[in-house]
């Protein structure tokens, strides 16, 4: 099997030995190799990204946007075989694995225009020969540690904005899932992205972030995933005081009121829920139904989880794949049992599906009613396609059940009344709302949750932003 490259430096690098598997989590099968990057490695990538950094600051917006532009196009090109890659590394249903392609290319899209229209801004002086500008410039070189549930999304989310802004970047990817990370590293040179302007360094995460998080050179460093992992991250950089982007982990609400349009709710409710099989930040984990509607909800839920096809994520019909590991399946089970064990009532699923030559990852899509505050299922981010209701009564009720965790990333509500709505959102302790939308994501969109969700934001022109910094010049001028 041929390795996957890395790329340092504008080179295909496949190491001197050491490889990592990726296997499929569908099957078990080993679908790539890799190669093990030593610190040393990470070093050099940092050192290219440096040096790489001093010409690409100087490049013009226009400039940047244009290559972007291409890599955009160039990644739609490649969808199938990026697809394919995404699918097999990580178990995403081939639907949803091509709705990522086009997400990550709209990542670069949108950084490209928001990086074109980046400003600075003339502030009022105090004093009649002084004028005051605040002007923005790019950071620097910076790092980037990417998650392995959305292989391909996540880079884009964190590098289109980086180069845009005039900054160059190191990518680790997550060590489940590389292989997408090399095809776009691949992508990026083909697109005549310079030598140094984007790194990607695969193998350990512990030696490849040491190396990164310590290198003088770095200035920003942009993480997405566990907020156990991001606090440890978090720690490491503020040694160096390196400004940091943290995304992690969510506890989503998803609030439906009696006067939602309960089909639409559904449907919605579906897509939060079950987009790759609850694998996401996003996904949304409590379910709040008020009491009243909760029987015709329930079954305008089991009509359309009729739907959710499992089988084999490559098939076109499959809309529930494998979840990444079986430590992943354990967690599920243990949510499982553990809100049985305290009153819940399981509707459907709550097994896993023993599919024909296919790994025992499948856990049937599952409904439970009777969710309480004290539930696993409710405590911690299940990461599974568990769908638990909670019902409540009153609108203030509901608030406080919602924002009583930790994190705080997003969080959903349905009401066709325009003021609850309004009313609601503002009360929401979450940094992406879906109102009356369960699939919120959007490239053009400042992406990033709140409390121990972390912070920073990604995507749209903010995320441009957070890769510059201000600068204040005061000048004097001669005036008669
Ligand atoms: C995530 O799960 O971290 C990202 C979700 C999204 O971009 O929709």
């Amino acid at each position: 099997m041929e390795i996957a490259p890395c790329l340092i430096d504008g080179r295909l690098y496949t190491g001197h030995g050491e490889t990592l598997e990726v296997r499929n989590p569908a099957t078990n099968a080993i679908v790539g190799i890799v190669p093990v990057c030593s610190a040393a490695l990470a070093t050099s990538a940092a050192d290219a990204a440096v040096t790489a950094f001093s010409s690409w600051k100087r490049t013009t917006a226009a400039h940047r946007a244009q290559l972007l532009r291409s890599v955009a196009a160039g990644i739609r090109t490649a969808r199938d075989a990026f697809a394919t890659t995404i699918t097999l590394e990580c178990g995403k249903p081939m639907l949803e694995a091509r709705g990522e392609v086009e997400y990550s290319a709209s990542f670069f899209d949108a950084a490209a225009s928001a990086g074109e229209m980046l400003e600075g801004s003339t502030i009022a002086s105090r004093i009649a020969d002084r004028r005051v500008f605040a002007v923005r410039e790019p950071l620097g070189a910076t790092m980037a540690i990417t998650p392995w549930n959305f292989p391909l999304a996540m880079i884009a989310r964190k590098t289109g904005p980086a180069l845009a802004a005039g900054c160059t970047q190191v990518v680790k990817p997550s060590e489940e899932t590389p292989l997408s990370a090399s095809l776009l590293g691949k992508t990026m040179l083909e697109c005549g992205i310079p030598a140094g302007v984007f790194n990607c360094v695969t193998g350990d995460p512990a030696s490849i972030a040491g190396a990164l998080l310590c290198h003088a050179g770095m200035r920003k460093l942009s993480f997405t995933g566990s907020t156990e992992v991001g606090r440890l991250l978090a720690r490491q950089a503020s040694d160096r005081l390196m400004r940091c982007a943290l995304e992690l982990g969510g506890n989503a609400p998803f609030i439906v009121f009696a006067d939602a349009d309960l089909a639409r709710a559904a449907d919605q409710l579906i897509a939060a829920k079950f987009r790759f099989m609850g694998q996401t930040c996003i996904s949304a984990n409590r379910v709040f139904v008020q009491r009243g509607v909760l029987p015709a909800f329930i079954a305008l839920l089991e009509s359309r989880m009729d739907g959710l096809l499992l089988g084999d994520p490559l098939q076109e019909t499959t809309r529930i794949g494998p979840l990444i590991s079986d430590a992943a399946v354990a967690k599920v089970e243990r949510h499982v049992q553990d809100a049985i064990a305290r009153g819940a009532r399981l509707r459907r699923g709550g097994k896993i599906a023993t599919l024909k030559g296919m790994s025992q990852r499948f856990f049937e899509p599952t409904l439970l009613e009777g969710g309480t505050a004290g539930m696993a299922c409710a405590c911690e981010e299940t990461f599974g396609p568990i769908l638990t209701l909670h019902e409540f009564e009153t609108e203030e009720e509901v608030i406080e059940s919602a924002n009583a965790v930790a994190v705080g990333l997003a969080a959903y509500v349905m009401t066709q009344d325009a003021d609850r709505l309004w009313r609601v959102v503002e009360q929401l302790d979450a940094g992406v709302i879906g109102a009356n939308d369960g699939a919120p994501s959007a490239a053009e969109a400042p992406f990033g949750g709140f409390k121990e969700s972390g912070y920073g934001k990604e995507g749209g022109r903010i995320g441009v932003e957070e890769y510059t910094r201000v600068k204040y010049v005061s000048m004097r001028v001669r005036v008669p």
